[in-house]
């Protein structure tokens, strides 16, 4: 079923990257392997997947790696993000994920959830997010 903020191309394009960078995963700790991609204003797919840390805390998520390879392209907006994880829930993003994603997508912006098979859930930001704090509260 295609997305109706995404083409059918670019929901592909998602999928296939997200599913790629969770093949990359460093996660020696958890054996848990996400991946994410996000889609930019300009209709490019950043990817990331999650890169864990002996030392436990310092690892990184598969949605911030995604996200700082799209800030690194000159990204600056999320128009649709896909997390990739496996498992009998869908991974959604992590509370600290969303507010990331938050900084550069807007309340419509859908997140859609799938594991190496399929789409599994969609939500919008605001869905995961609601009320959100964002960079609007830092204007006076
Ligand atoms: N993880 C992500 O990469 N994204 C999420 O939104 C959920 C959790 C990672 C972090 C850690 O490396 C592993 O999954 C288990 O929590």
């Amino acid at each position: 079923m295609p997305d109706p903020d995404l083409t059918e191309q670019q929901q592909a394009d998602l999928l296939t990257a997200a599913r790629a960078a969770q093949t990359r995963a460093y996660a020696p700790y958890s054996h848990f392997l996400v991946g994410a991609a996000v889609l930019d204003e300009h209709g490019r797919v950043h990817a990331g997947c999650n890169v864990e840390n002996a030392a436990y805390p310092q690892g990184v998520c598969a949605e911030a790696g995604a996200l700082s390879a799209m800030v690194l392209a000159g990204g600056t907006r999320v128009r649709a993000a896909v997390v990739v994880g496996d498992g009998a829930a869908p991974v959604t993003p992590c509370g600290g994920c969303r507010q990331k994603l938050r900084e550069f997508a807007g309340p419509d912006t859908p997140i859609l959830v799938a594991d190496r098979e399929r789409l599994r859930a969609r939500f919008t930001l605001a869905q995961l997010l609601p009320d959100s704090f964002g960079p609007d509260h830092l204007t006076p």
